[in-house]
């Protein structure tokens, strides 16, 4: 079985599904709403244990009704938890979404995620260390993501560095890294560069392999020379959140069948992730994204 640590957020989503978004000063009447688990580290995680991956989380919540309903619904995707702080003094990560036509805006507050230490990570590390992949994204200390990473490399294990929310990394960061994952406006930010840059010339620029996503579009990913596009399938979007987070985890759960392999079930997994509501609504089970790969070969 596929072995991923995975050290990132939890979050509550707090989600509004609307007809449209709304300015400034604006009321208008919503059309459901709905309190979902979410967060790109429990997202990440529960998309990994889906996909038959056996999968520990290092993370924080708080000590409050949010931090229980995670809690309690992480341990029924069979993510290992042992690695969770409950902070009695701080509220849990919550994250208010609007969802109109596919697309989305969030608000995160990150509150218990704000104190995801690097003593953690370290405490993981015989688990790190037997992993096949570790995840980490950028919704908690700057300084917990450089853990990480330092301690990837260190054991030999392949860290994906998922950088959403984006910021500029230290060079030296990135060549920990086995693979960055940015979109096309995260890439620019994370290399301080022009957004309008081409973003094959910026993948060329960057100091370690990246696997860009682009949507529906799909992927683009370069380990040397010319970056490689992998074509997105053709869906119904409901709501794309979480499809990043998706695409990531089935990256590192496929990543021992070689990175083009890896590369389409990832594509395969996001598709199908962005056809129901909520973050981890959609998320496809492995047998599902086989039927779902079949039927578009057959
Ligand atoms: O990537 C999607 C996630 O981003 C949401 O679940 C929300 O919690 C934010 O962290």
């Amino acid at each position: 079985m596929t072995r991923i640590v995975v050290v990132g957020s939890i979050n509550m989503d707090l989600v509004t599904q609307a007809p449209r978004f709304v300015g400034p000063g604006e009321t208008i009447l919503g059309e459901r709403f709905l309190t979902v688990p979410g967060g790109k580290g429990a997202n990440q995680a529960v998309a990994a244990a889906r996909l038959g991956a056996e999968v520990a989380l290092v993370g924080a919540i708080g000590d409050d009704a949010f931090g229980r309903q995670l809690r309690e619904s992480l341990a029924a995707e069979k993510v290992d938890l042992s690695h969770i702080a409950q902070l009695a003094d701080s509220a849990s990560g919550t994250a208010s979404i609007t969802v109109a036509g596919g697309e989305n805006q969030i608000i995160v507050v990150p509150a218990a995620n704000a104190r995801v230490t690097p003593a953690q990570v370290e405490h993981a590390q015989s688990l790190i260390a037997r992993a096949d992949a570790v995840l980490v994204q950028m919704e908690i200390p700057l300084e917990t993501v450089e853990a990480t990473l330092r301690l990837g490399h260190r054991l030999g294990v392949p860290v994906i560095l998922n950088p959403a929310p984006a910021q500029k990394l230290p060079v030296d960061w990135l060549q920990l890294a086995r693979y960055v994952t940015p979109n096309q406006h995260e890439l620019a930010i994370l290399l301080g560069a022009d957004p309008d840059e081409d973003f094959r010339s910026l993948m060329q620029r960057a100091p370690s392999p990246v696997v860009l996503t682009r949507g529906g579009d799909g992927a683009w990913y370069r380990e040397q020379g010319e970056p490689i596009h992998q074509s997105g399938f053709n869906v119904e979007v409901v709501d794309s959140t979480g499809a990043g987070d998706t695409f990531n985890a089935a990256l590192a759960v496929f990543l021992h069948e070689g990175l083009a392999d890896a590369v389409r079930k990832a594509c395969a997994a996001a598709a199908l992730s962005v056809t129901r509501l909520g973050a981890q609504g959609g998320m496809p089970g492995l047998h599902e994204v086989d039927a779902f790969l079949a039927q578009q070969s057959g």
